[in-house]
């Protein structure tokens, strides 16, 4: 197991489109291990590949948080097969953009179709909580954020902030002991 680096956005490689994966093997589980590790401790309750530099469509995720026994997903080439018409608006963060949230509105209910860590082909439906995740990460292997969801006043606000926030740590990283 191993804990990977999360890169905090704006960052060129999280706006990157991901290619499929081809078979799931014993590196992919791996990587699917690793990155629910690394959502663990950040902590976190999902994370998409781009996010530690992989541009592979997959995706962990664990709704229950630190509040109930650990439920981990990993999914490789998730597909929303079906979404409600039905909308709802939930507060979201990212671990790539963090101390920020803003209210983001989603499909409520979907059914999602995706390749488990043991190459076999799986089916859920899911609301609250789990959908929004799903349809987060999910986002991800588009190169697209939350932040793109809302409006660009607030999206140049956020990022803007977190650009100094940037600047400012690797100055700070510079400078002598
Ligand atoms: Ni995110």
């Amino acid at each position: 197991m191993a804990k990977l680096d999360i890169i905090i956005a704006p960052d060129p490689r999280l706006k990157r489109k991901c290619g499929a994966v081809e078979r799931v093997d014993a590196g992919t589980a791996q990587l699917m291990t690793d990155m629910l590790e690394t959502m663990y401790a950040a902590p976190g309750i999902g994370l998409a590949a781009p996010q530690v530099g992989v541009t592979k469509r997959i995706i962990v995720a664990d709704p229950a948080g630190e509040n109930g026994p650990p439920a981990p997903l990993k999914m490789a080439n998730p597909e929303i097969i079906w979404s409600s018409d039905e909308k709802k608006r939930h507060e979201e963060g990212c671990l790539s953009l963090p101390q920020e949230y803003d209210m983001v509105e989603r499909p409520d209910k979907i059914r999602v179709r995706y390749v488990d860590e043991n190459n076999a082909t799986q089916e859920i439906e899911a609301d609250g909580l789990l959908s929004v995740v799903i349809q987060h990460e999910m986002d991800h292997l588009e190169g697209v954020l939350f932040v793109d969801h809302i409006s660009s006043l607030k999206r140049g606000i956020i990022l803007r902030r977190l650009s100094k926030q940037k600047k400012h740590g690797k100055r700070h990283a510079m400078e002598p002991a």
